[in-house]
């Protein structure tokens, strides 16, 4: 198996290093529009087939050293009870907006096996198809993340409900974290029993606050997730998969990501991954950070970014090569091709 991702979240030496990339099954990839044209996003994800199918096309087009499991962050919001829809070019709507008591009390803690198991069946069918090709990634939405798209009922700008909801009503905040946690915990279990060899978190939202709020009202319920994830490996026996911790807009809150318990942390491009690495403790294994704009550079451009960013990677133990973002559906797939081939050979030892 080619496992030079998985050992290099370990920090373990690699002959090369890996790259997945973040939204790497997606809309920049003719074969993606090719099967989204016949059925809706919802419908792809709750179909293990067709999840399977798109989860595999970048590892034939792109040769990524990963597999990241087709789904979306959003899917346990509608398994607590929530409306979920997606409507073309406007994005994810959740519906009612949880803003006060009742609302919250018609959610609950589902059981992942039975409200989400075409998740669970999807990586049964991609452990089997990939057979051991690349690891598979499984995934899920920091708590906060989830939270801003079910209270705001959709994407955001200035995260007011969110906010005011926080600062307004900091018990009620508490208790529906409480119940996302408690909701994302199971969920990453169930992925991980079900195979997934790794596990992302996303917190794309974590840097629209202060760093004090980001400690109290984002990061403390990551690090109830981890510590819970982990304790629960070590006493089912279960061989450990590393912890991805990403946050949107890292600069700023490095210091504070680093106590998360995380053994990866992803990184954005707004800062030099250098300086990111020296902040985090030196001795951590990073995954990141080129700016997906700009893989609309030209080739020999791209090129140096990416030796600027192997090198800046070197004073970690271990690296991941990723962009520090989802790649955009306007970029070329032949530039994501060749963003794949410098780096597995330009970090070649
Ligand atoms: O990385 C991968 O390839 C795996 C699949 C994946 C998707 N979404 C597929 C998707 C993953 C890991 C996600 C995560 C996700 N979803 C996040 C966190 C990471 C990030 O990008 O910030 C968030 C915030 C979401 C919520 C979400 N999903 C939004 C806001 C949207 C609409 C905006 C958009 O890009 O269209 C989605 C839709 C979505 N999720 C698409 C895909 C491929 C596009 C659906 C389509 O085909 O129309």
């Amino acid at each position: 198996m080619n496992d030079t991702f998985l050992k290099a979240c370990w920090g373990k030496e690699v002959p090369y290093t890996p790259i997945w990339i973040m939204r790497q099954a997606g809309r920049y990839l003719p074969q993606y529009r090719a099967i989204r044209g016949k059925s809706d996003f919802l419908t792809m994800c709750k179909t293990p087939e067709l999840a399977a199918e798109v989860t595999l096309q970048p590892i034939d087009i792109l040769n990524v050293d990963a597999a990241i499991l087709f789904s979306d962050i959003l899917i346990p919001c509608e398994a607590m009870g929530q409306g979920l829809e997606f409507h073309e070019g406007k994005g994810p709507i959740l519906f009612p907006a949880v803003r006060d008591e009742a609302t919250l009390n018609k959610l609950f803690v589902p059981d992942p096996e039975d409200t989400m198991k075409f998740v669970m069946d999807a990586i049964r069918l991609l452990r089997k198809e990939l057979a051991d090709r690349v690891p598979l990634i499984g995934f899920a939405g920091a708590p906060f993340t989830t939270a801003t798209y079910m209270i705001e009922g959709g994407t955001s700008k200035n995260f007011l409900h969110t906010k005011r909801l926080i600062y307004e009503n900091p018990a009620l905040y508490k208790s529906f974290m409480d119940k996302v946690t408690a909701t994302i915990t199971a969920y990453l279990k169930a992925q991980i029993s079900a195979g997934a060899q790794a596990a992302q978190i996303f917190d794309t939202w974590g840097g629209i606050f202060s760093p004090s709020d980001f400690r109290e009202h984002a990061l403390s319920y990551v690090k109830t997730i981890i510590a819970d994830l982990k304790g629960w490996m070590a006493s089912e026996k279960i061989d450990p998969v590393p912890i991805i911790y990403f946050v949107g807009s890292t600069a700023g809150l490095l210091e504070d990501i680093k106590t998360s318990g995380a053994d990866v942390y992803g990184v954005d491009w707004r800062v030099d991954l250098d300086v990111a690495i020296d902040r985090l403790g030196g001795d951590v294994v990073v995954q990141g950070n080129m700016d997906p704009l700009s893989m609309f550079l030209p080739q020999d451009k791209i090129e140096e970014n990416v030796k600027d960013v192997l090198s800046r990677a070197s004073s970690a133990r271990g690296h991941i090569f990723n962009l520090g973002h989802g790649v955009v559906p306007e970029t070329s797939p032949d530039n994501v091709i060749a963003l794949v081939e410098m780096v597995h050979r330009l970090s070649k030892k």
